[in-house]
């Protein structure tokens, strides 16, 4: 099997995405274009002003953490999403797949109880991966999960009310690349062993693509109402940044309020880094994490590598503090259930969120230029909020003074009633003074109150 990382490495770089202005950055990381389509300008569409722009992403700033999900009919042979490419899979066998697709178990109300248990403020699912499978129902192919699946259900349906049941925005996924589309042809087209990615367009086929595409998405828009637009395959060959600044325009025709991410191409609202954290966020635009809890999107029945609760809080952790959002993938089985230990990890967030979420939703880097060495610092009106990973030994935590602030109250966000936390501030740094033991072993937030500095 082709390993995926090979399309990861020059992937992630993409997605530091539609920078304005850094049309070059956008061209030495896309992945190899045609000259037609290096030639295209790079430029982002935003029909409205920064002022209107701050508006649409207000609820999406506050969120900070989303849950993504893959579900399709590659969690039936249960190796990830990227089968039917990696698994060189003829398009009539992977067929097959949606006829053995019934998820007896799935419970929409279940899964976005999940969500919204883990603290979670949006949800992310696929309605289309690069398989071509439409998880939704869809006037305009068979080739999807009520017409084609002996199940029948349309499953974007039960979670999008599910989602307002619960209090989480739902949002879809979309691939603009297609494997199983008769107007995309496969990178290495054989009949027992072919290879898609990168697809390109059919010759004279391209318009006929987008407007099925265009179809479809109305349909998604119409049908569910999706808070947010979640775009992936736009290296397909052919496709260019116009092609995603056309798609950009004619969403936010259907839905002005719709929030776009950056893998059109072209635009975007906000960039899409990809199983990474940037080591400074990505200054100047909105961003949001991708990670997969495992290592796998799609259910991959040998994948056992979950990442840890302690990893994971801690991941959110540095991105709020970068200013980002943590969008955590889940891949559920072919029954239709979230697998166990995902679902632990994430009660383990929740947890933590009930207690400390004030110190994560809403809030904005701390004002430092470096992350302190034993934890990481946020910021929402007048306090900051100290995420401790590494509780000091001699009871000190150290940081510079804040320009023009003094600290009024410091106390523990597990215990804001308990003293225990005092301060020493000297002209250019500050001394937090923290019982000997840290109220949680994962993080501790301290929280400081400022006030302006009296002349
Ligand atoms: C990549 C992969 C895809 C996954 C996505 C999530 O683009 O091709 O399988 O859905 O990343 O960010």
């Amino acid at each position: 099997m082709k390993p995926i990382h090979e399309y990861r490495s020059v992937f992630s770089l993409n997605l530091l995405g539609w920078l304005p202005g850094l049309a070059l950055a956008a061209l030495l990381a896309t992945p190899p274009l045609r000259a037609a389509d290096a030639s295209s300008e790079a430029k982002p569409v935003f029909d409205e002003t920064p002022a209107q722009h701050n508006m649409l992403m207000q609820w999406w700033r506050q969120a900070r953490f989303g849950m993504f999900i893959h579900w399709g009919i590659y969690s039936v042979p249960a190796h990830a999403e990227w089968y039917m490419n990696n698994g060189h899979v003829p398009r009539e066998k992977y067929e097959q797949y949606a006829k053995q697709f019934d998820p007896v178990k799935f419970n929409a109300d279940q899964w976005a109880q999940i969500a919204a248990n883990a603290g979670m403020k949006y949800l992310v699912i696929t309605s289309k991966h690069h398989d071509g499978f439409s998880m939704f129902n869809s006037a305009v192919t068979d080739y999807n999960v009520v017409k084609a699946t002996p199940w029948g259900k349309d499953p974007l349906k039960a979670l999008s009310q599910a989602c307002r049941r619960h209090g989480v925005r739902f949002a879809v996924y979309y691939s603009i690349m297609d494997w199983h589309s008769p107007y995309q042809a496969a990178a290495h087209p054989d009949d027992t062993h072919p290879t898609y990615n990168p697809t390109h367009f059919v010759p004279g086929k391209k318009d006929d693509y987008i407007r099925y595409m265009k179809a479809q998405l109305k349909e998604l828009v119409t049908q569910y109402h999706p808070a947010i637009l979640w775009f992936d395959g736009g290296w397909m060959h052919g496709w260019t940044d116009a092609d995603g600044r056309e798609i950009f325009r004619y969403l936010r025709s259907l839905d002005p309020r719709l929030i776009i991410n950056n893998r059109a191409r072209g635009c975007g609202d906000y960039g899409t880094p990809e199983q990474h954290i940037p080591a400074n966020g990505l200054p100047g635009q909105d961003w949001e994490t991708c990670m997969t809890i495992n290592n796998s999107w799609g259910y991959n029945a040998t994948d056992d590598h979950f990442k840890s609760a302690r990893r994971l809080i801690r991941n959110l952790i540095d991105i709020a503090s970068k200013g980002g959002n943590y969008l955590l993938n889940v891949g559920p089985t072919s029954l239709g259930q979230i697998p166990q230990p995902e679902v632990d990890r994430l009660e383990a967030m929740g947890a933590w969120l009930k207690t400390n979420g004030r110190a994560i939703y809403g809030t904005r880097p701390g004002p430092f230029t470096q992350q302190p060495a034993w934890g990481r610092v946020t910021a929402k009106a007048d306090r900051l909020y100290l995420e401790v990973f590494d509780w000091p030994s001699d009871g000190k935590l150290q940081l510079p003074a804040v320009p023009n602030r003094e600290v009024t109250a410091a106390f523990l966000l597990a215990h804001p009633h308990r003293s225990g936390v005092s301060v020493s501030q000297g002209s250019d740094s500050i001394t937090v003074n923290v019982p000997a033991e840290a109220p949680d072993s994962i993080a501790s937030v301290v929280v400081l109150e400022l006030k302006p500095t009296a002349r």
